[in-house]
């Protein structure tokens, strides 16, 4: 089949677009899928890079991206939920831009109804993200003021849309061009993080979803909590100490896979609840710069790569 894999960690260069990879056999309690659509993440450039190495070693040659969008094609031994025909969408570490994937029933569910493959893979790691950090972490509810980093990008997107249908008060960051789109979906203040220090204008959130990363940002965020309030990072190490120092909390999340909030979420999807913000679907053939803009950290929502064309 083919695939876009690497060889070696390293930049952009080491990725191999033209790859003949051996179809993926599905072990107890994993499915194979024929996939529609890889969605692109900024962890599928920092594994190939190597940065998360240490958490994460790869089998290489590996392939990339972490969720998809498709159709079972196959069951592994033990597998009764699914059936071979079903469209789904979901989480895999084996990797996804490929014209096959297995995943494990746990990180698998029903795609969306009202969403066509392969747009469907524009949804799993982004939006389990904001909702596991803003619900499972922080245990966000009405009434509470939330602010969100990088609010115009793939997590960022759904954490608003997640944060207003829990009834939140939704402070976001990004840069004007973006402004509009926040507010469309439901962005109670927008702040320009390039004119403006967001920590001398935003006070007493009870949560802030921390995705740009760094110490001197990490301070800032936290400078901006109320006292019990709780910094979630899902970018850099959660400063405990200096959180617990001011009366405030900080937790990091890595996303887990979790096939019945995937259904939740899928219901939220078909519900109008939320709704995904696609950048673009891109043909096979442009997954490298797909790769490429992603690492550059401006894509709007999300970008999604189409392996069928
Ligand atoms: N721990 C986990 O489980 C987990 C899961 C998912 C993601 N993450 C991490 O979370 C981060 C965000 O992920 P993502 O998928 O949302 O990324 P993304 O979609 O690539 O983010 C792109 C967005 O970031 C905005 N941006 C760039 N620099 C910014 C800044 N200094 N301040 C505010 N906004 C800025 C851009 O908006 P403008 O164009 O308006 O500048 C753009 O829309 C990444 O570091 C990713 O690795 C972690």
């Amino acid at each position: 089949m083919k695939a876009l894999r690497f060889h070696q960690y390293g930049g952009p260069e080491v990725l191999r677009f033209d790859e003949d990879a051996p179809v993926p056999e599905p072990g107890d309690g994993q499915v194979q899928v024929k996939v529609s659509g890889a969605g692109v993440n900024p962890v599928d450039w920092k594994l190939r890079q190597g940065y998360l190495e240490g958490f994460f070693p790869l089998e290489l040659p590996a392939t990339v991206a972490w969720e998809f969008s498709g159709t079972i094609s196959k069951l592994g031994p033990g597998v009764t939920q699914f059936a071979v025909g079903d469209e789904v969408y979901g989480h895999s570490h084996y990797g996804t831009t490929a014209e096959y994937t297995v995943a494990s029933v746990e990180g698998v569910a029903l795609k969306p109804f009202s969403m066509d493959l392969p747009d469907a893979a524009a949804i799993p790691l982004a939006c389990s993200t904001a909702y596991q950090a803003l619900f499972d972490v922080a245990n966000l509810h009405a009434g509470q003021r939330v602010f969100i980093q990088a609010a115009a990008g793939g997590v960022g997107t759904y954490a608003i849309q997640l944060a207003k249908w829990a009834g939140a008060y939704v402070i976001g960051t990004a840069s004007a061009k973006n402004h509009h789109l926040l507010k469309e979906l439901g962005c109670d203040e927008v702040i320009d993080y390039r004119t403006t220090a967001y920590e001398t204008v935003v006070k007493d959130v009870d949560v802030v979803l921390e995705s740009v990363g760094g110490d001197e940002n990490m301070a800032k965020s936290l400078s901006i909590l109320k006292p019990g309030g709780i910094l979630v990072s899902i970018s850099s190490p959660e400063p405990t100490e200096a959180a617990e120092a001011q009366g405030k909390r900080a937790a990091y999340l890595f996303m887990k896979q979790n096939s019945a909030q995937l259904t939740i979420i899928a219901n939220l999807v078909q519900d109008l609840k939320i709704r995904p913000v696609i950048d673009a679907v891109v043909p096979y053939r442009e997954a490298i710069d797909a790769q490429n803009e992603c690492q550059a950290g401006h894509v709007v929502g999300k970008l999604v790569v189409d392996v069928r064309r």
